[in-house]
């Protein structure tokens, strides 16, 4: 059964702000010392499955990059090759990854899956995306605000599109970081208010707009994300409701002259999101893929008991 001392990264609600803090100052440190060298010894020895239920680019490459430049090794594993894919039961792979793995990095759609492994794995688990949350993605993202505009204490960050796992995320940062989330979903994609009466009972500062206009306006961050997430089957019904909410020059030039744009990627360029504002001057969208690698050092290391600021 679960063990308190193993540090699992399963959703930024879990976690104490302290721990996000020094998670972000970890990856600060490592990124700024990887332009002298690469590598560290932080994960020595290490092996750490990172498991892939679905598809990835940016999750599945920076975690390999990651533990290699760590100095572990990342064995790369998909569920449908796994016996997890025939039937095996969370609870057992978990118990068996543990007697081999020093860490597991987890890609399934069902949240539930994750909390499950953690439950009953006796090593680290990290949520690499379920249909409910991207913890890792938002992480990277903090940390790219952080280079270009620095603390987001005080902020608004505004949400334009779907509901989905990549903003769940960002509202539960919104309870760590002290800003404000403004969101503009349509009504009828707003299925589930759990998370946001949860985050408003205790204090968080979430505005929901009808209009994707009201929410931009003079905003500090404007996010999107893709109109269909993996998972989700009716396409062209999300397609037809989601058109008012494409980020594109228009929207932008509502926010304050200095405002961002994030895109956890991959872009659907010309649906979600214009090429005028993904190639655009305010778009960070590459930084938060780059920033995935570092991020996710910090989130290791911190797992591993490791994470300071001054880790080189
Ligand atoms: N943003 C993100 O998680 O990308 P991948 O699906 O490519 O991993
Ligand atoms: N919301 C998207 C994020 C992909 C990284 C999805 O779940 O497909």
């Amino acid at each position: 059964m679960s063990d308190s001392t193993i540090r699992h990264f399963l959703d930024l609600e879990k976690q104490q702000t302290e721990t996000l803090k020094e998670i972000l100052a970890t990856a600060h440190s490592i990124k700024d010392a990887r332009k002298t060298s690469r590598m560290t010894n932080i994960l020595q020895d290490k092996v750490v499955a990172l498991v892939f239920d679905k598809p990835s680019t940016r999750t599945r490459v920076s975690f390999d990059v990651g533990v290699r430049e760590l100095g572990g090794m990342p064995m790369m594993l998909t569920g449908a090759e796994m016996q997890l894919g025939r039937g095996e039961s969370i609870p057992d792979t978990a118990r068996v990854l543990s007697r081999f793995i020093d860490a597991i990095m987890i890609r399934i759609l069902d949240h539930h899956a994750v909390e499950e492994l953690a439950e009953y794995a006796t090593v680290p688990v990290i949520n690499g995306l379920t249909y409910y949350s991207h913890p890792c993605q938002i992480m990277a993202d903090i940390m790219t605000y952080e280079e270009h505009r620095g603390s987001l204490n005080g902020k608004t960050v505004t949400w334009v599109g779907d509901y989905n796992n990549v903003l769940t995320s960002w509202l539960h940062a919104a309870e760590h970081f002290d800003f404000t989330m403004r969101i503009a979903v349509p009504e009828e994609l707003m299925t589930d208010f759990s998370v946001i009466d949860r985050l408003r009972s205790r204090g968080v500062r979430i505005e929901m707009c009808d209009r994707a206009e009201d929410a931009a306006d003079q905003s500090d961050l404007i996010i999107t994300d893709t109109w269909v997430s993996m998972g989700d089957e009716d396409a062209e019904h999300r397609h037809n409701l989601l058109k008012p909410y494409q980020v594109n020059d228009r929207l932008m030039g509502l926010a304050h002259d200095d405002a961002l744009f994030m895109h956890c990627l991959p872009a659907h360029r010309g649906e979600e999101v214009t090429d005028d504002v993904m190639d655009g001057p305010q778009s960070v969208v590459f930084d938060e893929a780059e920033n995935r690698l570092h991020a996710q050092k910090g989130i290791m290391a911190w797992c591993f008991h490791q994470a300071n600021s001054d880790i080189k």
